[in-house]
């Protein structure tokens, strides 16, 4: 039975990991173990560390596995070969992609499980728990490791909400899109600048700006009116110059730069189908190759 203020622990210490433990200790709950495949100093932290991820389990009411996806496994084969009891206890794993089925070895001991994954980017160092209130949880699983995800996540200053385990995958190559890929495209945009000369710290001293403005204009409205610039202008031109320079200068960024236009083409016909942005669709395609 989950207790009236439970205790946590955390198995797998890297950027999510350390980033939930902190937050976790600074709302005030006990972080009971961290389980670390090695030995690790984790700077404000005063809970124990164990290198037996079965210890760390049995430390706590729940238990976040916050390693990497293909672990996980590895982690619930250990816990699975000690003779410790799971009745009771609550095991979450962190990954966007799995669902709590690879947990499912441990409730057939007893336990509850779920899949809980913050809709957010953790780099080292940690960020301040403080992420956490701009930070939407998305869990799946059965009903009483629901229960203690909603707990955790409003202990946090977060929300919940349920995902269909069906939906994972495409779930989290929408994040991944908005995220890692976003990385890729201010990279590939820091590469054409330093064509023109540029260092890249001050590529991302001058794109940053844009790149902020761009996010907060998309937390505000719909992609098809947050569009501007030359396809939003329906402006083939600037396109043609702009594949013209790409291929001579940095011919590796060109497929790119046609895929990303082809589909700024796509949300630009939201507000309406007309034949200059047929031309630039076509132009993308033709330099796509
Ligand atoms: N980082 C993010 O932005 C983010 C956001 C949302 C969700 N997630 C999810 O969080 C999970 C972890 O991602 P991450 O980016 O935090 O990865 P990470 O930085 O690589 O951290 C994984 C940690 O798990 C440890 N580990 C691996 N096997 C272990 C074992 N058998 N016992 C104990 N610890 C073990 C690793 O130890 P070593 O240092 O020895 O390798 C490392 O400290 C993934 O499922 C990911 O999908 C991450």
């Amino acid at each position: 039975m989950i207790l009236m203020k439970p205790t946590y622990s955390i198995i797998g210490p890297g950027r999510l990991g350390r980033a939930l433990a902190r937050a976790i200790a600074a709302s005030g709950a006990r972080v009971a173990a961290i389980g670390s495949r090695r030995r690790v100093r984790l700077r404000g932290l005063s809970a124990p560390i164990t290198l037996d991820p079965a210890t760390a389990a049995s430390a706590a009411d729940v238990v976040l596995i916050t390693t990497g996806d293909s672990d996980i496994t590895t982690v619930v084969d250990r816990i699975l070969s000690s003779r410790n009891s799971l009745d009771g206890r609550v095991f979450l794993h962190c990954s966007g992609i799995l669902t709590s089925d690879v947990l499912e070895p441990l409730r057939s001991r007893g336990a509850s499980i779920g899949s809980l994954h913050p809709l957010q980017t953790f780099p080292l160092p940690p960020p301040p728990p403080a992420i956490f209130h701009r930070t939407t949880f998305y869990f799946e699983g059965d009903t009483k490791a629901r229960s203690a995800a909603r707990r955790l996540v409003k202990r946090l200053g977060s929300s919940l909400h349920l995902l269909r385990p069906g939906d994972k995958i495409l779930y989290h190559a929408a994040a991944v899109m908005v995220s890692n890929y976003q990385v890729a495209i201010f990279d590939g945009a820091l590469k054409l600048l330093g064509r023109c000369g540029f260092s890249r710290a001050d590529g991302r001293k001058m794109l940053s700006p844009l790149a902020a403005r761009t996010t907060k204009n998309l937390t505000a409205r719909d992609p098809s009116s947050a569009l501007t610039g030359p396809i939003a202008r329906g402006d083939l031109e600037i396109v043609r110059m702009h594949v013209g320079q790409i291929r001579k200068r940095s011919p590796d960024l060109l497929p790119l730069y046609c895929q990303l236009g082809l589909q700024a083409v796509a949300v630009a016909r939201c507000r309406g189908r007309n034949r200059r942005l047929d031309e630039i669709a076509r132009t993308l395609r033709g330099a796509a190759g």
